[in-house]
């Protein structure tokens, strides 16, 4: 039941300076950060991230976006990680994420705004969205050496 989750602030919220803000939801809702590491990615590694998206309309802007400048790459680690994670995050496009939710606090932009510019849909953050992809995207971005079991204050409040 534990599980470990893939999440990348997007170069959008690196440059917007959001990196705390976003760890902090992590960190206090009982979630481990378990591996982290800057990463500025190129077009190469954009088409294995985003392998399911390369065939579709949006993804140059996509890839643009995600070529921007560094993501910050994270493992995070805790119970039903993948699904809690997800919530957090909000859906996709940020017009219609709830407030409360990273999407929906941190940005705004539609999929028509974003379509008739060309762009990508700049929503801050990449979650994994299943156990396949959780492990496929973990393998694609972090050596087993880059990531790390430990105890912490969580162990002890919130998992016992
Ligand atoms: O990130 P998420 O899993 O919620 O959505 P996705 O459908 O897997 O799409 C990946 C990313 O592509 C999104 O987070 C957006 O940044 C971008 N996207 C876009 O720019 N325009 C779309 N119509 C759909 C997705
Ligand atoms: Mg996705």
């Amino acid at each position: 039941m534990i599980q470990r989750s893939l999440v990348l602030l997007k170069p959008d919220a690196v440059a917007r300076g959001h990196m705390g803000e976003i760890i902090s939801r992590f960190e206090k809702i009982g979630l481990k950060i378990v591996g982290m590491k800057m990463v500025w990615v190129d077009k190469e590694f954009s088409k294995k991230h985003y392998e399911e998206h390369v065939e579709k309309p949006f993804y140059k802007g996509l890839e643009a976006l995600i070529t921007l400048g560094p993501v910050l790459a994270m493992v995070i680690e805790g119970v039903e990680a993948i699904e809690t994670i997800r919530k957090v995050v909000g859906p996709t496009e940020p017009k219609g994420a709830p407030a409360g939710t990273i999407r929906g606090d941190f940005a705004h932009v539609s999929y028509d705004y974003a379509d008739a510019e060309g762009l990508g849909i700049k929503n801050l953050i990449h979650a994994s969205a299943n156990k396949d992809d959780a492990k496929k995207e973990i393998a694609l971005w972090f050596e087993d050496s880059e990531l790390h079991s430990y105890k912490n204050v969580h162990d002890v409040h919130i998992l016992k």
